[in-house]
């Protein structure tokens, strides 16, 4: 194999990128990019990296989620408080009705950049570049909004920080405190029959502290109550970026790309002789591969040699992706491959990006039903491969849009108008993440008996 650099991938075929028409302007950001602060640290990353080998052992479970695409316009307090609420009270849920410790990790804090079908889209007649997601363009119709512009990357990178700063608030400062447990529940979900389901386990949740506190076990004797790690994940898509942040760890001296703590490669950036599969090899942090219906056994066994040819647990996170109706012709032989070359990976499932139609309406949507049945089969394929199934990755919000269609409060095709937001794939809101929470817990408890 050749030589590894933070730069070895610019000698590679890429695709999903750019054309900035100002090379010398990109090499001024890029310069100037190398130079901030990292957003994670080597620490931290190695410390999700264990967690995430428990999970490869079944020891663990891993809930990742958020936006499809994170925004310059949606960004604010509210928005990051309530995703990183509607994850906590997943989390709880998973870690109390399905009995086992939740990895948390968001797709938050960088996720900007995405792939698309085509390069160009017609609107209005007009032929325009693709919206590649605000690390790289606007989204507005114009040409001039659709020009790439080196300059993003800068707001990309300070609202990251921030959203980064926050979440830490949040994860050590008193919003994760098991105590405040009622307090998850955001407003909308009010009126939601989950409501009550919910409350009922913080309830329980609520005795069991007052059991360990008469008991002398409170949140000054045992910190873990009071606090919680939180780890952030984006698409490492956009590779000017993710080469800008990756620094040497002048503890260990290797290299980690700063820019999140866990890094995963697209479908369809996942070719092997490529520079994404050639960036992602060389860092540290703990990396995801999402695999589509097209993945084969032998492709991914390629895949796991590259990205983690000492075999460490942790290391490689497989995203399943198929579909609802393709799990089960498409995830039994990529296992078997997987076991009998005794490699460890940790898989997880991705409902959602199997499961994308347009309505009627003309809006890309999901069905509820689609993307828990595709968890259904995930899981089942498992118990009778005898593996384990580790993670779950999501596209969902905090906040109460109407995306998806289906969950229990029935959000209907013709509904979908009424609080669309998303700049790029529909994504579960609070209520229906929390649902897919439950009826996730109950096939993981059964799963772990
Ligand atoms: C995504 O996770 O937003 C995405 C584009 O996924 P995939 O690469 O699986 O299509
Ligand atoms: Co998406």
């Amino acid at each position: 194999m050749n030589q590894w650099n933070k730069k070895s991938w610019r000698e590679f075929p890429i695709k999903q990128q750019p054309t900035y028409p100002d090379q010398q302007q990109l090499q001024k950001i890029e310069q100037e990019l190398s130079t901030y602060p990292p957003l994670v640290f080597a620490g931290e990353v190695e410390s999700l990296k264990s967690k995430l080998a428990a999970a490869t052992k079944g020891n663990a479970f891993l809930l990742q989620g958020g936006d499809c695409a994170e925004s310059f316009a949606d960004f604010n307090a509210n928005n990051i408080r309530d995703s990183f609420k509607a994850l906590l009270q997943m989390s709880v849920v998973l870690t109390f009705a399905g009995g086992c410790p939740v990895v948390k990790v968001g797709r938050l804090a960088g996720q900007f950049a995405k792939p698309r079908s085509s390069d160009f889209e017609e609107i209005n007649g007009v032929k325009l570049p693709s919206y590649r997601g605000d690390i790289i363009n606007a989204i507005g119709a114009t040409k001039e909004e659709r020009t790439p512009d080196p300059q993003r990357m800068l707001r990309a990178y300070n609202q990251s920080a921030a959203t980064q700063n926050l979440l830490r608030a949040f994860a050590k400062g008193g919003l994760a405190d098991l105590h405040n447990v009622h307090r998850w529940n955001v407003d909308f979900v009010e009126n939601s029959p989950l409501k009550e389901k919910y409350e009922q386990l913080a309830c329980q949740i609520e005795e069991t502290l007052k059991f360990m506190k008469a008991c002398g076990l409170d949140s000054a004797r045992l910190p873990i109550l009071k606090e919680t790690s939180f780890y952030t994940s984006h698409e490492a898509l956009l590779l000017n970026y993710e080469e800008a942040l990756t620094r040497e760890d002048s503890i260990s001296g290797k290299m980690y790309d700063c820019s999140a703590h866990m890094l995963w490669i697209g479908d369809r950036t996942r070719a092997l002789d490529e520079a994404h599969i050639e960036f992602l090899r060389g860092v540290q942090n703990p990396i995801g591969v999402k695999a589509g219906p097209t993945m084969t056994p032998d492709n991914l066994l390629s895949i796991i040699d590259k990205i983690n040819p000492d075999n460490e647990a942790g290391r490689l996170n497989v995203i399943v992706r198929t579909g609802v109706d393709k799990v089960e012709d498409t995830l039994p032989a990529l296992i078997r491959a997987v076991q009998r070359e005794g490699k460890k990976i940790l898989w997880s499932c991705d409902p959602m990006h199997g499961n994308t139609f347009k309505a009627s309406s003309g809006f890309k949507t999901r069905e509820f039903k689609n993307v828990l049945g595709e968890v259904k089969n995930f899981f089942a394929v498992h118990k009778a491969e005898g593996t384990h199934a580790g993670g779950i990755h999501l596209e969902m919000t905090g906040s109460d849009v109407t995306e998806c269609v289906g969950g229990a409060k029935e959000i209907k095709e013709d509904a979908l108008g009424d609080r669309y937001h998303t700049h790029c794939d529909p994504r579960l809101n609070a209520d229906q993440a929390l649902e897919l929470a439950f009826l996730i817990a109950d096939t993981l408890k059964e799963a772990r008996k």
